[in-house]
């Protein structure tokens, strides 16, 4: 297996037909509206963890009162929350995504921040349902690289956003700088229990290249365009803990563990621990590198 192809969510082969093309999107929005309840669960985790990377995709937008704030592929909200703060009173943020149990998540906590200038929108980002030069800023964290079509969503964005508005984006940089996804993908794809991606389809790790995401934002029109990358770590206080977190953010490897006898789960598990024993502290605690590209560019 080569590790340039492991992905870790990207189950279908987009590239075959428009038939398959709509499949995927199909399943695309039925697996997040699955994992929806797993990222809620995890949701205070993933706010505390990816806190840098919502903040520095703020300040590329630097949010002025009485602005207005698309988030693109938002799941159950946060990089958008920040902002809505920024443009208040007048100022509102639209925070969207394909689908509406993340969208119910994202609603929940924005009125738990009683948040009174976010509305709720369940769109698909390859074509925004919203007017030309619309909106001041995009935001879109862990969205593009997932889509279909992640030229033609750059190319949305660029139309709903008024001349000089600009985007502020996050893709996972490449799989090999991405254990906490490669090992568990890799332990899968080893026992034959998940299947090798093809080159080319849509997943967490498609955009995992500075020079591609740059040619992709500039191709879609945008300008000043600045890309950099985040090291993050994937802390946990037990391999159980990373065990059940992947459980519930990775729908591929949910359903694929969940789909083993016991006797395989435990295999898989004992395989998991080994591999993960170079990032495992010997207090039991895990600390395993992450890392995300993050850009922003002007329309
Ligand atoms: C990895 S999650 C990221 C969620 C959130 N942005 C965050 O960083 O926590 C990816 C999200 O992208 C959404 N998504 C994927 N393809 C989409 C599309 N074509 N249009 C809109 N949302 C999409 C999924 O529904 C899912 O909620």
């Amino acid at each position: 297996m080569s590790t340039q192809d492991t992905d870790l969510d990207s189950p279908v082969d987009v590239r075959a037909s428009a038939e398959a093309i709509e499949e995927y999107r199909e399943q695309s929005r039925a697996h997040w509206n699955e994992a929806a309840s797993g990222w809620i669960v995890r949701q205070a985790a993933i706010r505390e963890l990816f806190a840098p990377v919502s903040r520095w995709m703020v300040e590329a937008i630097d949010p002025q009162p009485g602005q207005r704030v698309l988030e693109l592929a938002a799941g159950v909200g946060e990089t958008g929350f920040l902002a809505a703060e920024l443009v208040a009173p007048a100022g509102s943020v639209i925070t969207s995504d394909q689908s509406e149990a993340m969208i119910e998540g994202a609603r929940a906590r924005a009125s738990e921040l009683s948040l009174e200038n976010v509305e709720l929108r369940t769109l698909n980002a390859e074509w925004i349902d919203l007017p030309v030069a619309s909106v001041d800023a995009v935001l879109c964290r862990w969205g593009y690289m997932l889509m279909v079509d992640p030229g033609a969503a750059l190319g949305e964005t660029r139309r709903v956003l008024r001349p000089g508005g600009s985007v502020a984006l996050a893709v996972w940089d490449a799989i090999d700088e991405n254990p906490w996804a490669l090992i568990p993908a890799s332990v899968l794809i080893e026992r034959g229990f998940s299947e090798p991606p093809r080159a080319g389809v849509p997943g967490p790790f498609a955009l995992g290249s500075e020079q591609r995401l740059r040619d992709l934002i500039e191709q879609s029109g945008f300008v000043d365009v600045r890309i950099e990358s985040l090291e993050l770590r994937h802390e946990t206080a037990s391999f159980e803990e990373f065990f059940q977190t992947t459980l519930d953010l990775s729908r591929v490897f949910h359903d694929a563990v969940l789909g083993c006898s016991e006797p395989e789960i435990e295999a898989i598990r004992a395989s998991l621990a080994e591999r993960l024993a170079p990032y495992t502290a010997p207090d039991g605690s895990l600390s395993i590198p992450m890392r995300t590209l993050l850009a922003a560019g002007v329309a």
